[in-house]
């Protein structure tokens, strides 16, 4: 078992020549993350959910590039009344940027969220569809689809199915949006006690990645022309990330598209690591860099079916 200095000491020296500042990068690794939530609008009015929470709360503060996202420097936000209610969502800012990138095509649209539980980027994906259109929220483990079904039902969301299901094995199903957030190495969850696998260094990438890609290359199969596939994972690694796209672009039919979010700071993809050369296109993925916003890592690919 590693201790997490040592962990942030490999991530460090495994990733640093993929920033252009270092220092910044090695330094914001080592603090520890403010806590983030959601306002679910499903829930009740914003302003009046806000208000509750300053009242005992004067550390909230609004995130620049989310009108429903804000920060605090309170630790115990889960034991709040607003959170056992549903009328907010405790969740990393990374993991709500894949549903915001997508806001304006999943209104009134049919979702499918292959690999959902516990559930962050399905609510709030229900938030932003008001409640309406359809999301079908799988996943293949059954004690995390306990805890998607509740935060499900802890938010008020009536607008899901949700399936227990190895996603390589789900039945062709047409949809609008697909989300494919797949189990990966968490390298970028660092920041967080505990998060990432005391045996990091033993970690095989490339079996994330194998696993990641027939993820991804299945949804790519049963999409539709014209339809969107939102890969994401909360890795630094490219095996993970941009080889796996790679390989998508090689062998499906689809398109990548740029990913921009207002006042948001996003890396492009990088184009080679180690040995390995990647589709010039790889670029247009986004790499959320701890150091750029205050942030845990993250990697986003938007694609759309041709
Ligand atoms: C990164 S987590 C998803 C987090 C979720 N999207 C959220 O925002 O709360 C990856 C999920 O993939 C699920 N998973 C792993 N292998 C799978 C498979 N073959 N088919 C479907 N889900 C799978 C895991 O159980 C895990 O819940």
């Amino acid at each position: 078992m590693l201790k997490p200095e040592t962990i942030k000491e490999g991530i460090i020296e495994r990733y640093s020549s993929l920033v252009s500042n270092s220092n910044k990068f090695a330094e914001v690794i080592d603090k520890p993350l403010k806590q983030t939530f959601r306002i679910n609008s499903i829930k009740g009015d914003k302003e009046e959910i806000l208000e509750q929470i300053r009242s005992y709360d004067s550390s909230v503060k609004k995130v620049l590039w989310y009108d429903n996202a804000f920060e605090t420097n309170l630790t115990n936000l889960g034991s709040s009344i607003q959170h056992f209610s549903g009328q907010i969502y405790i969740q990393e800012l990374t993991s709500m940027v894949p549903p915001l990138i997508a806001a304006d095509l999943i209104k009134e649209k049919t979702i499918l969220d292959c690999c959902a539980a516990p559930g962050s980027k399905t609510t709030q994906m229900a938030d932003i569809m008001n409640n309406e259109g359809h999301i079908i929220a799988n996943d293949a483990r059954h004690g995390r689809i306990k805890s998607l079904r509740g935060n499900l039902d802890r938010l008020g969301i009536t607008n899901t199915t949700v399936t227990l299901r190895d996603f390589k094995s789900f039945p062709n199903t047409k949809a609008d949006v697909y989300f494919v957030d797949v189990p990966c190495s968490s390298e970028g969850t660092i920041r967080k006690k505990n998060t990432v696998a005391r045996k990091w260094k033993d970690y095989d990438y490339n079996r994330f990645s194998k696993l990641q890609k027939n993820l991804l290359k299945k949804a790519c199969e049963m999409a539709p022309k014209g339809s969107t596939i939102i890969y994401s994972t909360c890795t630094f690694a490219p095996e993970e990330n941009e080889n796996v796209i790679s390989q998508i672009l090689e062998e499906e039919n689809v398109e990548l598209k740029k990913i921009n979010i207002n006042g948001l700071k996003l890396g492009h993809g990088i184009t080679n690591w180690k040995e390995n050369e990647y589709d010039k296109d790889v670029k247009k993925c986004a790499r959320m860099w701890p150091h750029h916003n205050d942030t845990d890592a993250f990697f986003l690919a938007r694609m759309e079916k041709c």
